[in-house]
């Protein structure tokens, strides 16, 4: 039915109108790149548009779908799109934070609710997931992600579009996916946004594509094009990319959207003037152009030209109205604009609780002394600290444009809802978010959420240290504020800003146990941090209910089990910091630290502060030795199931990721020290002892090699299975063919 409705569709088409169905314009409600659309309710009428985005709520969607359907010849509905990307109006974790749940159900259920919101609010389409790989803590679009894993990262990718798309795209409450940004932008030289990307191909394909490669595999609708340059050719005019890899190779058979006027800025890139590179767009296959109107205005020329052929539109045409029929728009252009839907659908008591159950999900236990956390309810003070402990306009996160951060709840007021009683609980700012005049102008200039005390810095100090003398702990609630990560926000500098610095400074003087909550969206630098805190609670930019999320995990109702999926390394001169990374012919061995023709810094040791996987809980697990059942292993079919006792040894309930890596020392290629291959998050109770069982298969063995065949090798395998990357015991097997 889908190709009669197109093909009749398309049989009546001009060649205007069908150019008219490759433009993505933004309303300006929000404003999410440079420049913003104009002359929108015209060029509907004139059968200029495909779709839309930047606009929400049926109130915001009906009018201009029904100039598509009351003024245009055709009638054809346009699609809605938007960035919805944790969460649409419930605003659950930033992606960083969502990943480091190492949850696939909670994950999945997220987007599943972000879809339910959305498609009540009159969308159809989401700029989400976003899987860029990233190692490189300066880059700021590190928090949209899920770290520098692909393996994990493919598994929330297809966790993500399987929330978002559900089983059948045209039920009411299902939204096309879109998988962004195609391809590696997470790899921009020195973490500066936008900024070029260069890598071996075998890099490409091991590392940074699988995640993509997943989403596509799990059915994603739709693929954004990144702004970066892939071998020396920008990602949205680059055929090998968006032909050979995506369509011919990986058989995605859904519609490509380019970023924000990612064509026009070709032209910045130097490879064409807007007619040349709208062609170049077109004919690499790009499907549809965001914002720019290089397809509307010069592509007919090019037609005219010889540049571009009518088949090629064509073929751009039908991959937007065949995700047009498979949304029913079809069948029903108002099926995502039910007047009801808001009221019943969003923000409701069960998302909030959601968002509040994702939240102390994601939360990551840095640094404990295994005794200040959890902090008693009663018969304490507890002095309540620093510039993020009494905010609500920086809970949210970036993109979170559809959540209201006034609805949000602080940690002050978390704390308080839990214990009751407000005189326990003293608060003092301390500083304020940041007080460098460079970066605040910046800020300022675009979010306005850094609001600068009037008092001076000792005056905010002193009130601190005074209610900390009078407290039995100090809880400081420091970071970035939310501008401070996502798009356009990278920094050389990822530790704290020195006004908080200043502050923590005077609190571990007073002796007091310091427990520190960060709010933040990429990895940072905490050395200093880490040597003098009681604990370190990561809590990323946690989302609508963060504040009671805090309350929870630092009172000990729930028992803090996630997991890093960025290393946050020791000091930022080590970036790019990553766990899989490469041996070398020179690895350095730090029990022989003084050896100098080693792979090393002078000044500080390789290793991270904290590694991928790790995070702390309030009990202590125990992993008993590791066993397989076999030594060697023979052909594809051979299975090797490997066990693992693990025992809860101390007083609290809890959850632990028991992660399973696999190094193999000698190939063809170089490969990681180790890369991640499986997980299991498993529940013990108190004093409980359980064994965890993984089965190992020549898949989990497999890699590209030089000629970018995906292979196993024969040969030996080291298995190793801990609480994170750094601390697993191991055994060794040989696999055979
Ligand atoms: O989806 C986003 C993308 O991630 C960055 N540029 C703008 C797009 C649409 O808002």
């Amino acid at each position: 039915r889908m190709n009669s409705i197109v093909d009749t569709l398309m049989s009546q088409m001009t060649i205007e109108e069908k150019i008219g169905q490759l433009n993505l314009v933004t309303v300006g409600f929000d404003v999410t790149g440079p420049i913003v659309s104009e002359n929108v309710d015209e060029n509907i009428r004139q059968g200029r548009i495909g779709g839309v985005f930047n606009t929400f709520t049926p109130k915001g969607v009906r009018p201009l779908q029904e100039l598509a359907m009351n003024h245009t010849r055709l009638k054809i509905p346009l699609i809605f799109g938007y960035d919805v990307i944790h969460g649409h109006r419930t605003i659950f974790p930033i992606s960083l934070g969502m990943s480091t749940t190492w949850d696939m159900a909670v994950i999945e259920t997220s987007a599943r609710i972000a879809a339910q919101e959305a498609t009540a609010d009159g969308l159809n389409w989401v700029f989400s997931p976003m899987v860029d790989i990233a190692r490189d803590a300066r880059w700021g679009r590190i928090s949209e992600g899920a770290g520098e894993d692909p393996w994990l990262g493919s598994q929330i990718a297809a966790a993500m579009v399987r929330g978002y798309q559900g089983s059948d795209l045209s039920s009411s409450n299902t939204v096309i996916a879109c998988l962004k940004h195609f391809a590696l932008y997470g790899g921009a030289e020195a973490g500066r946004d936008y900024n070029t990307v260069d890598m071996s191909r075998i890099t490409m394909y091991n590392y940074f594509l699988p995640p993509y490669h997943a989403a596509v595999e799990a059915g994603a609708g739709s693929v954004m094009t990144s702004f970066n340059e892939i071998d020396s050719i920008p990602a949205s005019g680059n055929r090998w990319l968006l032909q050979d890899l995506l369509r011919d190779q990986w058989k995605f058979n859904g519609f490509v959207v380019t970023d924000y006027t990612a064509i026009n800025e070709m032209i910045e890139h130097g490879v064409g003037n807007l007619q040349e590179v709208s062609a170049r767009a077109l004919n690499a296959g790009v499907d549809m152009d965001m914002v720019g109107e290089g397809f509307l205005t010069t592509l007919l020329k090019s037609v005219q030209e010889g540049k571009v052929t009518e088949q090629t539109i064509n073929q751009a045409c039908r991959r937007i109205l065949e995700a047009k029929y498979k949304l029913g728009l079809f069948d029903d252009p108002y099926r995502y604009c039910d007047d009801s839907r808001p009221g019943t659908d969003i923000f409701t008591n069960e998302n909030r609780l959601a968002a509040r159950d994702f939240a102390r999900r994601s939360f990551v236990l840095l640094k404990t002394d295994r005794k200040t956390l959890p902090l008693a309810r009663s018969n304490s003070t507890i002095a309540l600290i620093g510039p993020l402990a009494d905010d609500r306009r920086n809970l949210l996160g970036s993109w979170s444009a559809a959540g209201n951060w006034n609805q949000s709840v602080s940690v002050r007021e978390g704390i308080i809802n839990l214990v009751g009683n407000k005189n326990q609980v003293l608060f003092a700012k301390g500083s304020n978010l940041i007080e460098d005049t460079y970066m605040l102008q910046q800020l300022n200039a675009h979010g306005g959420e850094i609001v600068i005390d009037t008092q001076s810095a000792q005056q905010m100090i002193d009130e601190a240290v005074g209610i900390a003398s009078k407290s039995d702990v100090v809880v400081a609630v420091v970071g970035e504020s939310q501008g401070m990560t996502g798009e356009a926000a990278s920094r050389v500098d990822i530790g704290l800003p020195e006004c908080q610095k200043r502050l923590l400074q005077a609190l571990f003087n007073t002796g007091k146990p310091v427990v520190i909550v960060l709010m933040n969206g990429r990895p940072m630098t905490l050395t200093w941090e880490h040597e003098h805190a009681a604990a370190i609670l990561e809590t990323w930019f946690a989302g609508t209910e963060a504040g009671n999320a805090i309350a929870e995990v630092l009172f000990g109702l729930y028992n803090p089990a996630g997991k890093l999926t960025t290393t946050f390394p020791r000091h930022v001169g080590q970036i790019p910091l990553y766990y899989n990374h490469k041996q070398t012919g020179r690895p350095f061995n730090a029990t022989q630290f003084t050896d100098k023709y080693k792979s090393r810094y002078l000044d500080i040791p390789n290793d991270p502060l904290y590694p991928f996987g790790h995070g702390f809980s309030y009990t202590t697990f125990e992993f008993g030795t590791i066993s397989g059942d076999k030594s060697e292993l023979r052909g594809d079919s051979d299975r090797l199931t490997v066990r693992v006792p693990i025992s809860n040894r101390g007083a609290y309930g809890g959850e632990e990721v028991v992660q399973l890596y696999i190094s193999d020392p000698a190939a063809s290629v170089t490969r990681a020290v180790r890369e991640l291959k499986n997980f299991k998050k498993i529940y013990l109770r108190a004093q409980q002892t359980d064994e965890v069982t993984f089965v190992v298969t020549t898949n989990d063995l497999k890699f590209y090699n030089t000629n970018l065949d995906y292979v196993w090798e024969e040969g030996d395998f080291i298995i190793h299975i801990g609480p994170d990357s750094v601390n697993t015991q191991s055994i060794r097997v040989k696999w055979l063919k």
